[in-house]
């Protein structure tokens, strides 16, 4: 029998999950299919009870039902816990269990650039405080990467997510008003807040000059557009880049084994990704 998985948020119509995991099914000759759901707020109690009744066997959750979802799986898997947040539900023989993959994601696409430097080593600057940036930083703090700073808009909020963290990192919290008047030099910035993303192309959150040096890495998790303006100022100034697309095809990598034990083709997924939005 055909197996069943899919993707709940909303909204969902531009989601480029289907078109990732329906090729890798494919590929490796699984019958199985993936649906875009597109969920309200109100209905998701019942949507994931449908899921359960239905016998689909796993689902990625997205904006806004993260951490609404929570109260209506069955278990959380370590990684969950850890984020407070779920964007993988494997259904094991009815039990719905959910995990968070955006962490790892990221650090599995930023690790293809920072060769074998060990991550102690490293003097990171995230940008944001939000849902992304929780699960990044708490992820790269895992991970050994010592010193990180955060800087947002809202300082407080970059206090708090540092101080509930389960893993202790070195490094300050700032606003951008705060972080304009250090002059810190950074190995690697990470851009994680919706300044950029379409239809604001022409934004960006801080200048690269002068908090960079020539093997600085700069990643942005936005893939729409594929180049930010922050991207575009760090490859003017021959610095290595990380768009968005690798944490996404990432995030769906990890997913897609959870669910089935099988791996992915990631070159494929990225493949795939840069063509659509190419
Ligand atoms: P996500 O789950 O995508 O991380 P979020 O939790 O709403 O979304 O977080 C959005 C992040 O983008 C926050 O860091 C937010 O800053 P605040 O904490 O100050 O709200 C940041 N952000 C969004 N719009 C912004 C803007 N116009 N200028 C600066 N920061 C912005």
């Amino acid at each position: 029998m055909e197996q069943v998985y899919g993707v709940i948020g909303d909204p969902i119509g531009h989601s480029l999950s289907p078109l990732i995991h329906n090729d890798a099914f494919d590929y490796l000759n699984m019958n199985a299919r993936y649906h875009a759901f597109q969920v309200k707020g109100e209905e998701l109690e019942q949507a994931v009870k449908g899921m359960k009744a239905l016998g689909i066997k796993g689902f990625n959750v997205t904006v806004p039902h993260k951490v609404s979802i929570i109260p209506f799986l069955d278990e959380l898997d370590e990684s969950a816990q850890l984020l407070h947040a779920v964007n993988t539900v494997k259904n094991e023989d009815g039990r719905l269990i959910g995990f968070n993959t955006d962490g790892y994601g990221f650090y599995l696409s930023l690790k293809e650039h920072i060769d074998n430097t060990n991550p102690r080593d490293l003097k990171v600057l995230l940008i944001g405080a939000g849902g992304a940036a929780r699960a990044i930083y708490t992820t790269l703090a895992k991970e050994g990467f010592a010193f990180i700073d955060i800087v947002n808009r809202t300082a407080e909020r970059a206090h708090l997510l540092k101080e509930n963290c389960s893993y202790e990192t070195k490094g300050n919290v700032y606003s951008f008003q705060q972080l304009d008047q250090t002059s810190n030099e950074y190995d690697v910035i990470i851009q994680t807040t919706s300044i950029g993303m379409k239809p604001n192309i022409e934004e960006k959150p801080i200048e690269l000059t002068g908090r960079v040096h020539g093997g600085t890495v700069v990643a942005d998790i936005i893939y729409n557009p594929l180049k930010t303006m922050l991207l575009k100022e760090a490859e003017k100034l021959g610095l290595k880049t990380v768009d968005g697309v690798g944490m996404f095809v990432y995030q769906g990598a990890c997913a897609f084994q959870i669910w089935t034990n099988a791996e992915p083709d990631v070159s494929r997924m990225k493949k795939l990704v840069y063509e659509k939005l190419g």
